[in-house]
């Protein structure tokens, strides 16, 4: 293996900054609030934080539509808060990753403002256009928001393409000039001294709309390496792109080692396991857990010494894990546990998403006019207007939306929960009282202290970045179990995915193996695993 880097035996933070922690009373988060909350992610243990993004933005999608990249939108702050931000969790060894959002800026970014004025507009080919007529589409493809992906612009007879909002189009990485604008603005961000960058849907910005291609686009891995060379291999960074599209071997190119494009991405095989192929990710199904596992092997087998994992289960996209494949009722802590257990017991970077340390869980509020999200919105308007159910639409926003990771977070037991003063921009989910972080911080069996140990673990034994990975039992259908090895040392990761007690046999050698973490005050019993019990074994 290569000299280690130092984002190898690093865990990462997300943080949501509309619904993390607000300063300033009006319900909104902002980065204040994050710096009054950087003892406890201290506490935590975790290396670096990812912001999602902040800067000024009209907020058609959470921030996902930049309208100025150098500037704090003012909801969150400003330039020099963002300045302290870093300077003080740089006091704490944490690292800030931002969210850089290069596939689309905002509608109301000045390059488009000046791009819709007219064709011969210097900024006209920032973005992608096409001649029409009204009403008549240049193709039928759809915006992953719903609806045409191609708005009409009147005063030019064109479309133009947008593969999310109408408020977010698409930029034209074809042009030279977009892509020199994009470097000096990394470059001056990396001058102001952040860690990393996190880059939103970066298989999107080779499109092809003329051949209907978006992911994967012929030209992206030579933008891409173009895009690092100028940019990141100018600093130490941490660098993860967001690709949904990722297989094995592009997962090899983005994260090689040599550094040519990115530290490692951000696939989601794992997540869309309970999707079916073909059906929206709102048709709900069952997890098939043996395809999850068979996953989760092949990513670590194939990755091991020629490229790196993102390791995650949750974001701000994505409902909370605990109550997905967990149990976020009677079993919450032991199953948010075990889940946290087979993730950080593997070769990665861990990703931990606000409140997923505290086992937060998924909300349900009563009324589609408590929702915020735009895509759950858009939804949920398509759905009732084709016939479906009212009450299917809303168990599928129950079960997936988005806003169920973005409530706010869960501090202590006061009014809103220790969020806000004001009246948050979106609901806290009723559970506060119960689930916190105050109350984690005093015991010392909370999910938070678990989190807490796993990290530590991870810088005291290499073993957890530098181990080779074996599946045990590949076909069980409830025991999730892996053997990872290095340099004569070996862990063992057992975990129990069901509400039901399964045998389990510890045999030979792991007997006497070395318990450094384990969900279960009692002692594993070496026949079986109860409910969602899990462990980490050293040998
Ligand atoms: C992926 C982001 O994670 C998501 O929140 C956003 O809506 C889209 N990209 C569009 O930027």
């Amino acid at each position: 293996m290569n000299q280690k880097k130092w984002w190898q035996d690093s865990v990462v933070y997300q943080i949501y900054p509309r619904s993390f922690q607000d300063s300033n009373g009006d319900g909104i988060g902002d980065i204040r609030g994050i710096i009054k909350r950087l003892d406890y992610l201290e506490e935590l243990g975790i290396d670096a934080v990812w912001l999602s993004p902040v800067c000024r933005s009209p907020q058609d999608d959470n921030g996902y539509d930049i309208s100025d990249y150098q500037d704090i939108d003012p909801m969150f702050g400003s330039l020099e808060d963002m300045e302290e931000l870093i300077a003080e969790a740089k006091k704490r060894n944490i690292r800030i990753i931002m969210d850089l959002v290069l596939n689309h800026s905002s509608d109301e970014h000045r390059w488009f403002r000046e791009a819709r004025k007219d064709k011969n507009n210097p900024f006209h080919d920032y973005y992608v256009w096409r001649d029409g007529e009204e009403g008549v589409y240049p193709n039928d493809m759809k915006s992953l928001f719903g609806g045409p992906a191609w708005e009409w612009v009147p005063e030019l007879k064109q479309y133009y393409f947008h593969q999310f909002s109408v408020k977010q189009p698409d930029l034209n990485w074809e042009n030279p000039a977009v892509r020199r604008e994009i470097y000096d603005m990394i470059l001056w961000w990396m001058d102001k001294g952040v860690g990393g960058f996190r880059l939103d849907v970066i298989d999107q910005i080779a499109k092809d709309p003329e051949r209907k291609i978006t992911n994967n686009g012929p030209r992206l891995h030579e933008f891409i390496r173009e895009l690092s060379r100028e940019t990141f291999q100018k600093g130490d960074l941490i660098t993860v792109g967001e690709a949904w599209g990722a297989d094995i071997e592009r997962a090899k190119l983005y994260s090689n080692p040599d550094g040519s494009e990115f530290s490692m991405v951000f696939q989601f095989e794992h997540m869309m396991l309970d999707q079916e192929p073909g059906k929206e990710k709102w048709d709900l199904s069952p997890l098939p857990f043996v395809k999850l596992k068979k996953c989760l092997a092949k990513w670590q087998q194939e990755l091991h010494e020629c490229g790196w994992n993102s390791l995650f289960w949750d974001n701000h996209d994505l409902p909370r894990i605990v109550s997905r494949w967990g149990n976020d009722r009677e079993y919450r802590a032991e199953s948010a546990k075990m889940l946290a257990t087979i993730l950080h017991g593997m070769e990665g970077t861990p990703y931990i998403y606000q409140g997923e340390e505290l086992g937060m869980t998924n909300v349900r509020f009563d009324s589609i006019e408590e929702y915020q999200d735009i895509e759950t919105l858009n939804m949920y308007q398509e759905r009732m207007e084709k016939g479906y159910d009212r009450q299917d639409i809303m168990e599928s926003i129950y079960a997936k939306g988005r806003d169920n990771a973005r409530t706010p977070m869960q501090w202590d037991g006061s009014r809103n929960a220790g969020f806000t003063e004001g009246t948050p921009w979106i609901g806290v989910n009723s559970n506060y009282t119960e689930i916190n972080a105050e109350q984690q911080l005093q015991d010392k069996d909370s999910v938070f202290r678990y989190y807490q140990k796993l990290i530590r673990l991870r810088k005291e034994q290499e073993i957890f970045v530098k181990g080779d990975f074996t599946l045990l039992l590949p076909e069980d259908e409830s025991i999730f179990a892996y053997v990872r090895e290095y340099q004569g040392q070996k862990l063992l990761v057992a975990a129990n995915f069901t509400d039901q007690e399964v045998s389990f046999e510890i045999s030979g050698q792991w007997k006497e193996a070395k318990t450094l973490i384990h969900n279960y005050k009692e002692e594993a019993s070496g026949r079986k695993l109860r409910p969602y019990e899990a462990f980490i074994k050293l040998l």
